[in-house]
């Protein structure tokens, strides 16, 4: 595993990014993912990355400016860094852009952990912006519904913010309602975390760590937080989550990015499909009554692909509590490093299609509910339904639901997730 060097929060160093070892820690079905390619997404007709595409080694020479930007090479598979903005405090805030040689490319910055931007064609080549989101680090600060974020400790709600551990009772900070969500008042999605960027033959990526200490939002334990982000020339993004704690505490990270395949406009046409049987309904304030419920003959069977519009008004107890789609599908019914399909969705319009796997045994699926064209970022208003998230997880409350898979972490064990966004067109 790679050394994270950090000389100064938010500064890169050229250098140091391209000179990592490829890592030992993906699983065979995930070999399996990547060998098995995906749908050829073509490359922009008369981008200049197209003419440059041949792949490149991690080069050695880069040309730098000292000042405001870096890079490591002009060839497409390439990652750039540069300042984003200042936090309040003074602290620096990077944004690194990651590029492959067929027209992928993302911004994340180390505020959050946030995809800011992420361009993919669509079935006729023309790149666009995927993923809501804003421009400047202001608007990040002043009202972010978690758009693109890392989320953590704990992703989804906690009910009232209490659980016990060994007999031991804990308040974490409630900021939904009366309940805990996302990681509470200052979870990981606004935390400066540390970023390094690395460029391997086929993939360029960055590593964010942070260090979460004890009584954090009022969970128990140091949490040592490892997420990387590799953006592959199969025309994937791998995410993988890594935590070590000293004190037994729940953890449950996931990826919080806001998608619209088609760049803007209301998601419900966008035609899904998740091959999950069952859900965790919800009771009041969206925490889980510890039953599963069938899909079956319900809105939430998304196991043959549908448009997400079709049943959202269907008069349904469980569509009314979530406001819209707000719930919990579940995946598989054992835990193990496996990877699953966790959603495929079509926009029919662009031609784009996106995949979603992880080893993790659910999936949250939110249809943004509670966008109400209040937020305008990159030049589009977020109205209601404009953007849809997948957000692989263990269930919610678990640490209050003891028929539902673990999700402590003890001291000496790693906590290890994964979770890949697949690009591909259909014409
Ligand atoms: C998650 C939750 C939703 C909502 C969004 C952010 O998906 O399940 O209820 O809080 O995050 O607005």
């Amino acid at each position: 595993m790679t050394i994270l060097i950090s000389s100064r929060l938010g500064e890169t160093r050229q250098g140091q990014a391209v000179t990592l070892r490829p890592r030992k820690s993906f699983s065979v079905a995930m070999l399996l993912l990547l060998l098995s390619g995906c749908g050829p997404v073509p490359q922009p007709a008369a981008s200049p990355s197209a003419q440059t595409a041949a792949a490149t080694p991690a080069a050695s020479a880069a040309t730098t400016d000292p000042h405001t930007m870096k890079q490591n090479n002009h060839a497409a598979l390439s990652w750039q860094s540069k300042v984003f903005g200042q936090l309040p405090d003074g602290r620096e805030v990077t944004l690194v852009t990651l590029k492959n040689n067929h027209g992928v490319e993302l911004d994340v910055i180390n505020y959050g952990g946030i995809i800011t931007r992420l361009i993919t064609p669509d079935a006729t080549g023309k790149p666009g912006d995927i993923v809501l989101g804003y421009d400047n680090l202001s608007q990040y600060l002043d009202n972010n519904p978690y758009f693109g974020a890392i989320i953590g400790r704990f992703g989804n709600r906690i009910a009232k913010g209490q659980f016990a551990i060994d007999g031991k009772s804990y308040q974490l900070a409630t900021n939904d309602g009366d309940n805990h969500l996302h990681g509470g008042v200052q979870g990981f999605d606004k935390k400066l975390w540390q970023m390094q960027p690395f460029q391997q033959a086929d993939s360029v990526g960055v590593e964010l760590s942070y260090l979460s200490p004890d009584g954090e939002e009022g969970y128990p334990g140091n949490l040592q937080v490892k997420v990387i982000y590799t953006l592959t020339n199969n025309n994937e993004l791998q995410m993988q989550f890594q935590a070590t704690t000293d004190q037994t505490t729940p953890v449950n990270l996931t990826q919080h990015s806001y998608f619209n395949l088609a760049g803007a406009g209301s998601i419900l046409e966008h035609q899904l499909e998740i091959p999950a049987a069952q859900i965790t309904p919800v009771g009041a304030g969206l925490i889980p009554t510890g039953e599963l419920q069938a899909v079956a003959g319900t809105p939430f069977d998304f196991r043959t692909a549908k448009a997400i519009g079709r049943d959202i008004e269907v008069e349904d107890a469980q569509l009314k509590l979530g406001l819209g789609y707000d719930h919990n599908f579940v995946l598989k019914a054992t835990v193990d490093d496996s990877l699953v399909l966790a959603g495929r969705v079509l926009e029919p319009t662009s031609g784009r299609v996106l995949e979603v796997w992880t080893d993790e045994p659910a999936v949250q699926f939110y249809s943004g509910n509670f966008l109400d064209g209040s937020l305008t970022g990159k030049g589009v208003q977020y109205g209601h339904r404009s953007g849809f998230c997948l957000e692989p997880q263990h269930y919610p409350d678990t640490p209050n639901q003891s028929t539902f898979p673990s999700t402590l972490l003890k001291p000496g064990e790693t906590y290890s997730a994964q979770i890949v966004y697949r690009f591909s067109t259909k014409s």
